[in-house]
């Protein structure tokens, strides 16, 4: 008897090997914090009172909500699918009136937004969302006390999309490579600042979606006038990426406990929006609502009446609805991949590993 369960014991203890390391405890409540641009914004930008860009009309959020939230796409975006399959409500925006309890977490990011405060003045750049964040830890401690709000924060995930904004505002073609490399730079010292600060305040688990191909966009190849991409645009993208990753590897190194899942979102865009017909799309070039070349300028919604614009009937056959924004039936691919999507899409981690987190 005492062998069998031995061997038993033994048994489970390998099956769980993986997961022990990590020093996770079971049947955790994990959190999800989101910082972010317009890709990952549930709404917040609504809230402004300043001409940030808002979206807050027909037919965004036509597909699924049936209403406009704020989202800049048709229907869900990555974090609502993240948090659909982590079993949580839909995080919601810092600035919704009356939002108060954040012990399931709390989405932060707003359209348009950037790395560097000068990007799109107005909008929540990504200090002041780390502010907003530090407002809420205040309130967690408060709420739960100390020991329980630092069990919930260390639990949690932590969610970016940041970079595209940055670049898009700076982009001229005569850009030289030493210009583009130092910009790089003062982007990425400023964003990791920014995540070791998370850190400091007991963050251990964040995931990065890098930077999309912002060359290949509908409004990019729109502007190009060439029928092309703006590939210049697109290295700065690579650029970052390249030492994004490098940057999140010397993180983990220095930073004990620090752990993260780093998503190929250039990649996995560029794939469908190349080969859209392999993933179950009619269109991966054209967005479904805009005017002009591609659709390729925003006026997704006539900008209250003033001007026309194409709709699709079916979004769900496009990889872009507007001119810079993924459709939710593109969103569910790519959250699923940053959900349990292999290596090396997405890696060392993936968001499935952090939210169900075995016992040790
Ligand atoms: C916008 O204005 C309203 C009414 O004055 C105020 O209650 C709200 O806090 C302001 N929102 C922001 C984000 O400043
Ligand atoms: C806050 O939300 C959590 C999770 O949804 C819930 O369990 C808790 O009771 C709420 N707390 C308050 C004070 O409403
Ligand atoms: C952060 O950005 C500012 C410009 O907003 C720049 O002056 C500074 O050098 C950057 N910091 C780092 C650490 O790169
Ligand atoms: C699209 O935008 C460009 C540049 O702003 C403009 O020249 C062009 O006329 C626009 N096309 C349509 C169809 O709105």
């Amino acid at each position: 008897m005492l062998q069998v369960i031995i061997t038993l014991y033994a048994a489970c203890a390998i099956l769980l090997l993986p997961a022990t390391c990590l020093g996770w405890l079971p049947e955790n409540h994990v959190a999800l914090f989101v910082f972010g641009d317009s890709l990952l914004d549930a709404g917040n930008n609504v809230y402004l009172n300043n001409t940030s860009p808002k979206v807050n009309y027909y037919p965004y959020g036509e597909t699924f909500f049936k209403h406009p939230t704020g989202r800049v796409c048709d229907g869900r975006i990555v974090p609502d699918f993240i948090a659909e399959y982590a079993k949580l409500p839909f995080i919601r925006p810092y600035l919704e009136p009356g939002f108060s309890n954040h012990t399931d977490g709390v989405n932060f990011a707003s359209a348009g937004a950037g790395v560097l405060p000068e990007t799109r003045p107005g909008t929540i750049h990504l200090k002041l969302q780390l502010s907003y964040f530090g407002e809420v830890v205040k309130r967690l401690r408060q709420q739960l006390g100390d020991e329980d709000a630092h069990k919930l924060l260390a639990d949690a995930v932590y969610l970016f999309s940041m970079g595209g904004n940055d670049y898009m505002t700076v982009y001229t073609d005569s850009g030289s490579s030493v210009l583009k490399k130092t910009f790089v730079t003062m982007v990425l010292g400023n964003f990791t600042a920014v995540v070791k600060e998370v850190y400091a305040l007991g963050g251990r688990k964040f995931a990065f979606q890098n930077v999309g191909p912002i060359g290949c966009m509908p409004a990019t190849r729109e502007s190009s006038g060439m029928d092309g991409c703006l590939d210049g645009l697109s290295e700065l993208a690579r650029m970052h990426n390249i030492a994004l990753s490098k940057l999140l590897r010397k993180l983990a190194y220095q930073h004990a406990g620090f752990s993260y899942a780093l998503f190929d979102y250039y990649t996995s865009l560029t794939m469908r929006t190349q080969y859209g017909s392999k993933f179950g799309f009619k269109e991966g070039e054209s967005a479904c609502c805009g005017s002009g070349a591609y659709n390729g300028n925003f006026t997704c919604g006539g900008q209250g009446g003033t001007a026309k614009y194409n709709l699709c009937g079916d979004p769900s056959k496009y990889v872009w609805f507007d001119a810079a924004h993924p459709t939710e039936s593109a969103n569910k691919q790519l959250a699923n991949l940053l959900w349990n999507g292999p290596a090396p899409v997405v890696g060392p981690y993936n968001l499935k590993t952090f939210f169900n987190a075995h016992p040790c």
